[in-house]
């Protein structure tokens, strides 16, 4: 059995902190994963475009990684308020998230716009957390892996590979709302998933991390990061608070706890 892809656990900050709470945050978080030890694991934080720079110039000495929330699909030019992906990068960002469904709704981003930003994401050798999620109607009409498949396949760069690409499964009745799936329901879209990253990305596709996002909690998290092909976490509020998103970190499961079964790709 191959080994699974080392854990990734990702705080999104949304429209949150002030320079001071921020900066308290980021300090929290280097202090204890630099006396942390414990299953391997890749920890990023999404600060606000405000506080971007800042967090990820003092936190350029640790493990950790900064990513930022959303970025233009565009280069440069003419586009007030806008922020490209080179902007980011050269920040000292790693990762940018794409297609959250706050963005999706808020904004009216669609499958063709959120791949457009993740290519220019991938473009500056970051690495795209590109979400898919179905809503509640979509679920309740039966409809999630077709939601799901649909967002991926046409959201999903071409430019995309495991080092570059990583997919957050966030069902959006879940953000913000303190309800989840079964472990079961998480189970089975996040197998499908993996199976579709296999049709178009071959046996790379089993290297791609996919993460579990939408109420992640301190209580939760240990049965959620235990699901087969569940490979980490993007966490909103719980990432807020650093004694909360610290046991999310230390949950992580041991290499050997994991098994999740390899399919050849079709
Ligand atoms: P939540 O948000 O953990 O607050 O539900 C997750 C997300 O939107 O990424």
């Amino acid at each position: 059995m191959a080994n699974a892809p080392i854990p990734v656990i990702a705080g999104n900050w949304k429209m949150n902190c002030m320079h001071g709470d921020g900066h308290a945050l980021a300090n929290d978080l280097a202090e204890r994963m630099l006396n942390r030890y414990g299953p391997p694991v890749d920890v990023a934080v999404c600060p606000p475009l405000t506080l971007l720079g800042s967090v990820a110039a003092f936190l350029s000495a640790t493990p950790i990684k900064v990513g930022a929330q959303d970025c233009s699909p565009l280069t440069m030019g003419a586009h007030t308020g806008d922020v490209s992906a080179e902007q980011i990068a050269n920040l000292g960002a790693a990762c940018t998230i794409v297609g959250h469904s706050e963005r999706r709704r808020d904004h009216g981003e669609t499958d063709e716009v959120v791949r457009a930003k993740g290519e220019a994401v991938q473009r500056t050798r970051m690495s795209a957390i590109m979400c898919i999620g179905e809503t509640d109607a979509e679920r309740n009409a039966g409809k999630t892996i077709e939601v799901v498949t649909r967002q991926l396949l046409n959201s999903m760069p071409e430019t995309s590979h495991a080092g570059n690409l990583i997919i957050a499964y966030e069902p959006v009745w879940a953000i913000g709302t303190g309800r989840t799936p079964t472990l079961k329901e998480i189970g089975d879209v996040h197998q499908h998933i993996r199976d579709q990253l296999f049709e178009v990305l071959d046996y790379d596709g089993y290297s791609v991390r996919i993460l579990y996002g939408g109420s992640v909690t301190a209580d939760n998290c240990h049965d959620i990061l235990r699901v087969p092909h569940v490979n980490g976490a993007l966490v909103g509020g719980a990432s807020l608070k650093i004694d909360s998103f610290w046991k999310i970190i230390e949950a992580v499961p041991k290499p050997d706890e994991v098994s999740a079964p390899v399919r050849a790709p079709a």
